[in-house]
């Protein structure tokens, strides 16, 4: 890509041809040069089986390329036609609780049927053969957001491709038995073919079993979009994506997913009622950067209010452009939105567009205008990866397992520990890679582990592999107790980490809600130490030295922070859930000064500088005025230097050229 792609989800179907113009002259002069078009057409291109009617999607790929905007072309498998669905009902999805979902709607098929894949194989031959080579065709968008509604299919059909995957994984049963643990309740399988489904079954389902099923839902949708990819391919030059859900999708393992795309995207709206959202989606951004392995691009993300959340807050005043911009400086080489042209009717009409209701005399039209004027001079960055120094460990599977039923507390939760880890690095301006557990660690100079409860053993010997090298560690309770079947490693708890961290765990002490454990101080001398939160247990020490101890609750007196060295390296754990203010801040401090990992220094509060190549960017995220010192280079958009730090007024983003 030479250019940011700058764009949206182009659904001219909903509008009349005379409008059709009207959209492109606008494109235009908002710098438009991407649209993804025909994502839910199929009802429209295939109006009976076997019949095509190509005139409207003709007509708009040739008015698109004659304007010189590309088309990121939608194979339309997330709405499949209500003939299909009228005339097989078998293909309905079938949900945890054994209801058929009905029509009316977009998704809601099993995505292992047959009947659905034959249909869907053949409408994608029909558009690739049709748009394989057709100039405006830059990019295929496969189906849209694998795994949103329709992620986990109970129907006997699922269940059957889930005892086809079984035999292929374990080759015969007893593995399986092995491997799930099944002796315990008796659950013994003497054949594939008397395993289920996981539906409902109280008091609850082995959890061996429902993680299997979450790995394999998982494969079931990369199986179509191969499928999709595949045919493609033969008519085809063209790069292909599907449009990812990071982080908000957690049953989707997008590492695996990568492997299989052209280009990662990704769709990402805001929690807005959220405090410091601004928050969320860097880490969705750093995320997303880790899943591709460098650069990747914004497939959706809205320009402000979407339409179904609780209360849909509409963005404040810059907001668009400081997301926007945030997901640039994080590694976006392409910035779209849902959608180009609000819908006057249907489910979404509520939603934000580029171009809302009110047209172009409103502010939501100028910022757009704005950006795409803007990207068009940051274009330099496009390729440019970001760097980093610290690593946070990110695992979907350990998220699924975590979370499955019967854990010690309700509030172990993945995403919490997470996002209390890297929201306080955030605040103290590092950025982060994520990174698989059992990835190649060693560029990095710390890495934090915040939830890794289910740790195979190959990933563990890869953490003592990387603190053994000289690197520096630190990792949050309920860590390493199971591998990959959520079996509890053979042992004591952690055991898995005991020579990393010099420690093992004799039992869980969950505490009460609300709860608060004062800690001894972390640093001689300071007044007040740090305070967690739901968690305590019993540290029995094996090398590792106290940094902090339990003042009060079941494990008074106790270790809560320790300290391991290991040759050239520094493994930390913390026992206890710390947030930022209550010691977290410090105890990350400490280990990335000790890591040498360079903070900038002097940045206020709330401002976002990120590095990516030859740009910074500055992003101030307060209501008032901000001085960046010891910074100095050119503004990149209105080519102002700066000699001696750099001024961000309020709510605005200065990116910085270096020479
Ligand atoms: C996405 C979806 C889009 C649109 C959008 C609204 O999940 O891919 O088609 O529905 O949400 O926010």
């Amino acid at each position: 890509m030479q250019t940011i792609r700058y764009g949206g989800d182009y659904n001219p179907e909903q509008w009349p041809e005379e409008v059709w113009h009207e959209d492109v002259r606008l494109m235009r002069e908002a710098g438009v040069n991407l649209v993804s078009l025909g994502i839910f057409n199929w009802g429209l291109i295939e109006p009976a089986p076997g019949e095509y009617d190509w005139t409207g999607l003709d007509k708009v790929v040739d008015l698109l390329h004659g304007n010189g905007i590309g088309v990121d072309l939608g194979t339309p498998t997330a709405a499949p036609p209500s003939w299909l669905r009228r005339a097989h009902p078998e293909i309905r999805l079938v949900d945890f609780e054994g209801r058929a979902m009905a029509a009316g709607s977009r998704h809601g098929v099993c995505p292992s049927h047959p009947v659905y894949s034959d249909a869907c194989a053949s409408i994608v031959e029909q558009l690739a053969a049709r748009y394989g080579t057709h100039p405006a065709v830059e990019m295929w968008h496969l189906h849209n957001e694998y795994g949103w509604a329709n992620v986990q299919c109970y129907c006997e059909v699922s269940a059957a491709h889930f005892r086809r995957w079984l035999a292929d994984r374990y080759g015969d049963v007893d593995a399986l038995n092995e491997a799930w643990g099944t002796a315990f309740w008796g659950l013994t399988y003497r054949d594939f073919d008397q395993v289920e489904a996981p539906a409902i079954a109280p008091p609850g389902v082995n959890p061996a079993l429902r993680l299997d099923w979450m790995r394999f839902s998982n494969d079931a949708h990369i199986a179509n979009y191969k499928l999709q990819r595949d045919i493609i391919a033969r008519y085809s030059q063209a790069p292909a994506t599907t449009n990812f859900m990071v982080p908000n999708c957690k049953d989707m393992d997008y590492f695996r997913w990568a492997e299989h795309v052209d280009v990662v995207s990704n769709n990402h709206y805001l929690i807005a009622e959220r405090e410091e959202h601004e928050i969320e989606l860097a880490m969705s951004a750093d995320l997303t950067r880790a899943v591709a392995g460098g650069p990747w691009m914004i497939m959706e993300h809205s320009t402000s209010a979407v339409n179904w959340q609780p209360r849909n807050i509409a963005k404040t005043p810059g907001e668009l452009r400081r997301n926007s911009l945030s997901h640039v400086a994080r590694g976006a080489d392409g910035l779209m939105f849902f959608q180009w042209r609000a819908s006057r009717a249907g489910s979404e009409k509520f939603h934000s567009a580029m171009l809302p209701h009110g047209g172009t005399d409103t502010q939501v039209w100028r910022d757009v205008v704005a950006l795409g004027r803007d990207l068009g001079k940051i274009a330099g960055v496009v390729g440019a990866d970001v760097h980093a120094d610290v690593a946070v460990l990110w695992d979907w599977e350990s998220w699924w397992a975590l979370e499955l039923e019967w854990r010690p507390s309700v509030e172990l939760e993945f995403r919490e520990r997470v996002e209390a880890y890297y929201g306080s690095l955030w605040k103290q301006h590092v950025t982060v890679d994520f990174a698989h557990p059992e990835a190649d660690l060693g560029r990095y100079k710390a890495v934090i582990a915040p939830s890794s409860y289910l740790l195979t053993a190959a990933a563990a010997k890869n953490l003592q592999g990387y603190v053994e090298g000289g690197g520096h560690l630190l990792v949050s309770y309920f860590s390493g107790i199971v591998d990959e079947h959520d079996a509890v490693h053979p042992g004591a708890h952690a055991s898995v980490l005991r020579a990393t961290l010099g420690l093992w765990v004799e039992e869980f002490h969950p505490v009460h809600e609300g709860a608060r454990l004062a800690l001894t101080s972390l640093a001689p001398g300071s007044a007040s130490g740090p305070v967690g939160r739901i968690w305590s247990e019993h540290v029995r020490l094996d090398g590792a030295e106290v940094l902090a101890a339990f003042a009060d609750g079941p494990d008074a007196g106790r270790p809560a922070i320790t300290r391991n060295r290991v040759g050239a390296g520094t493994a930390w754990y913390a026992a206890t859930a710390l947030d930022d203010a209550t010691g977290l801040r410090e105890l990350l401090a400490e280990v990335l000064d000790t890591a040498g990992v360079e903070r900038p220094q002097g940045l206020p509060d709330g401002l976002e500088a990120v590095r990516r190549g030859p740009l910074s960017f500055l992003i101030n995220h307060t209501g008032q005025d901000q001085h960046v010192p010891d910074l100095r280079g050119t503004d990149a958009l209105t080519g102002a230097a700066y000699e001696s730090g750099v001024p961000v007024p309020a709510g605005e983003v200065v990116i910085l050229a270096h020479s």
